[in-house]
């Protein structure tokens, strides 16, 4: 599928924002765990919650999904394999170890998949599990894992890597003693995660902190949670309306967990005004200010899976703003796509220099990753003209709905067939 979107409209109105990816799916994988029924409200309906909901499935465990719910229940044996068709489709499936070697004592699995934005190892997730006590072999096909037991005590993350400190979180339930995180991730997503779990029966403490600790327990119990709003969703929309000096308001949002986002954004200019924890409303200037630096780090600095959407945004600003990506190596994807939309932007190395244009224009794009897609989308609704953004099944593994929501707010956006998907229509036709 592509989108089409025709620029240079303001945006107004409300938009609703959806449950979180990032939580969602660790959330999904510990269901395992349990050996109960879990039910799960603010589900995001987007392609990577859908294949999380397939492995479940192929796994054996019931799942149903409605609107916004999804009940998952583990309360039966099902074999710790996921075969690589449903592995490599995204990243989070990774999760999956920890929670088959939970709840199984091994896991066989083949590597994750997700967005091309770098090496992207596994190193830390399965260092802290071998030092635990899991045997593990590796060979090109995937990962074989046993567990006769694990060992508690204290571990630290050479990198507080946000995959590694779900997977140990999850497979420490089942330690001999308690276990200690140290230098873990502290992303709202691994908050979730715990309090999830807590929810579930678990007493795991720390989550947000430097030090998580994780008491074990294998006694679980049916579960209703609520998955926390998407951040990175939010401050797409943000972004949206920054970049196309709009005012609009978003509901359902997790407003305590953008603090760095509007920090930048207010840099730019741009009033963000919170109404409670959950709503705020977002007014632009019809020019932005450039800013002196944005650099990703690990929570809670500012979020790598915001810095292409904050660059779309910048693209107009009256003047340079540079940007620093420290978390992956290869995440510059959208730079060629937005240049040619006629943005002027240099990369360097880890850095780039945004140098603000009078005007975008539409073109052919193409969305090379989920933030990289996004960028596209919010350049091209300040960009003059129309732009047709191709393979945008990037962006549908993390936007419900988008075009939909964008639409809400007095866009002109449309989703159209792929080339492929025309061309085939008109033989048929
Ligand atoms: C998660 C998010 C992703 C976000 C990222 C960083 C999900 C599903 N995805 O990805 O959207 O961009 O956090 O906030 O939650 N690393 C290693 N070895 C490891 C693990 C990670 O070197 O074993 C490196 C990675 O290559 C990367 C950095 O650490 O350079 C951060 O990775 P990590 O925090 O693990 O990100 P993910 O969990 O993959």
């Amino acid at each position: 599928m592509r989108y089409l979107i025709e620029g240079g409209r303001k945006l107004s109105g409300t938009v609703p924002i959806s449950g979180s990816k990032n939580a969602v799916l660790p959330i999904l994988a510990a269901t395992i765990i349990t050996g109960k029924k879990t039910v799960l409200h603010n589900c995001p309906d987007i392609s990577d919650v859908r294949c999380t909901v397939d492995i479940l499935k192929y796994l054996g465990y019931h799942v149903s999904m409605d609107a916004d719910t999804i009940t998952v229940d583990t309360g039966f044996d099902a074999s710790p394999r996921v075969p690589s068709q449903l592995m490599g489709k995204l990243r989070s499936s990774i999760i999956f170890l920890g929670a088959f070697i939970n709840r199984f004592g091994s896991a066989q699995i083949s590597y994750p998949g997700g967005c091309e934005l770098g090496k992207r190892p596994i190193d830390i997730h399965l260092s802290i599990l071998s030092q635990m006590g899991v045997q593990i072999h590796e060979d090109i096909t995937g990962i074989n894992c046993k567990a006769p037991s694990l060992k508690g005590g204290e571990y630290r993350l050479n990198f507080p890597s946000v995959g590694a400190t779900e997977n140990v979180m999850i497979a420490s339930l089942i330690a001999d003693g308690p276990v200690i995180i140290k230098n873990p991730a502290k992303e709202p997503e691994i908050v979730d995660l715990q309090n999830f779990l807590n929810k579930a029966g678990a007493c795991i403490n720390g989550a947000g902190t430097d030090c998580i600790t994780v008491t074990p327990t294998n006694t679980f119990s049916d579960c209703e949670y609520s998955v926390c709003s998407d951040r990175i969703e939010a401050a797409t929309y943000l972004s949206a309306a920054a970049a196309t000096g709009s005012t609009i308001t978003l509901t359902n949002a997790p407003v305590s967990d953008l603090g760095k986002t509007v920090n930048i954004l207010e840099k730019m200019g741009v009033i963000v005004m919170p109404h409670s924890q959950t709503v705020l409303t977002v007014t632009a200037p019809n020019h932005l200010k450039p800013v002196d630096m944005i650099a990703t780090m690990p929570h809670p600095g500012f979020p790598t899976d915001a810095q292409a959407i904050l660059m779309a945004a910048l693209l107009r600003a009256a003047g340079t703003s540079m940007i620093v990506e420290n978390i992956f190596e290869n995440r510059y994807n959208h730079v060629e796509e937005l240049k040619k939309m006629g943005a002027q932007i240099t990369v360097s190395g880890n850095t780039a220099r945004v140098y603000g244009v009078k005007e975008l224009h539409g073109a052919r794009v193409r969305a090379r990753d989920l933030r990289a897609g996004a960028a596209l989308v919010i350049a091209a609704l300040s960009a003059e003209g129309k732009t047709l953004i191709d393979d945008v099944y990037h962006i549908e593994r993390g936007y419900e709905n988008m075009i939909l929501k964008l639409r809400s707010l007095g866009a002109k956006a449309e989703i159209l067939p792929s080339a492929e998907q025309s061309a085939t229509l008109l033989r048929h036709s």
